[in-house]
């Protein structure tokens, strides 16, 4: 009998272990939010940080309850290092953030952060951002019609995230069916639309290293 499949729960968990080896005691260390990353705080105890930054109120809660100490970006400098999951991620490393909706925070972060390591399941690996996950887009709430009707005009169906506000009081626009043929360009083309915030697309904020979970084992690319 074959041994049964690593379920997906199974490659977050071996892949967040894995990363543990990339972070050093007395690094603060950037934190993104979700599934992929709770894994990893889960373990931070097993490091001596000097601190944390938080991409979401959600993971500062977390940290917090581990006796992690969260310091304010605008204090810190540059960070060491930022880890972080994503929803998709290509052969190039441009990925698509924000199934969470902390995709603004996230992205300030890696920016200010030296070096990005992503950690994914294998499911988030696609060749062409954006055909099977929506880029989402966090706008003010006062443009979200008009970003919308900007949206369409470039191709995409937007859905607004009904019921849903960010850490920073905004709303979310999840695209579907955006060409990106391009994801520098069609990066900079959404954040041209005025009343957006930011989009989930990270291609100038592209990961460093990934690291991708399969059932045969971790696999790293760099880029
Ligand atoms: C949060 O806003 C997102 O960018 C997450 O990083 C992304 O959705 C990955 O989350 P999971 O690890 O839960 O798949």
């Amino acid at each position: 009998m074959s041994e049964p499949q690593a379920n997906q729960q199974q490659l977050k968990q071996a892949v967040a272990s894995a990363t543990l080896a990339h972070i050093e005691d007395g690094m603060i260390l950037g934190v993104g939010t979700g599934s992929t990353v709770n894994c990893l705080i889960d373990l931070l105890p097993k490091v001596r940080l000097k601190g944390a930054v938080a991409s979401s109120k959600v993971t500062q809660e977390k940290l917090e309850a581990l006796g992690i100490e969260v310091m304010d970006l605008n204090f810190v400098g540059e960070l060491d290092l930022y880890i972080d999951g994503a929803d998709e991620v290509n052969p190039n490393l441009q990925l698509i953030k924000g199934g969470g909706g902390a995709l603004t925070r996230e992205k300030i972060v890696a920016a200010a952060s030296k070096k990005f390591i992503c950690m994914v399941d294998e499911s988030k690996w696609v060749e062409t951002l954006g055909r099977a996950f929506p880029v989402p887009i966090e706008v003010l709430p006062q443009a979200r019609s008009y970003v919308a009707r900007e949206l369409v005009k470039l191709g995409g169906e937007p859905e607004y995230r009904e019921g849903f506000v960010t850490d920073y009081g905004n709303l979310i626009l999840d695209v579907y069916d955006l060409k990106i043929d391009s994801p520098s360009e069609m990066e900079q083309r959404l954040n041209n639309i005025v009343g957006v915030v930011c989009n989930g697309i990270f291609a100038a904020n592209q990961a460093d290293t990934l690291l991708i979970a399969k059932p045969s084992g971790i696999e790293t690319l760099k880029r």
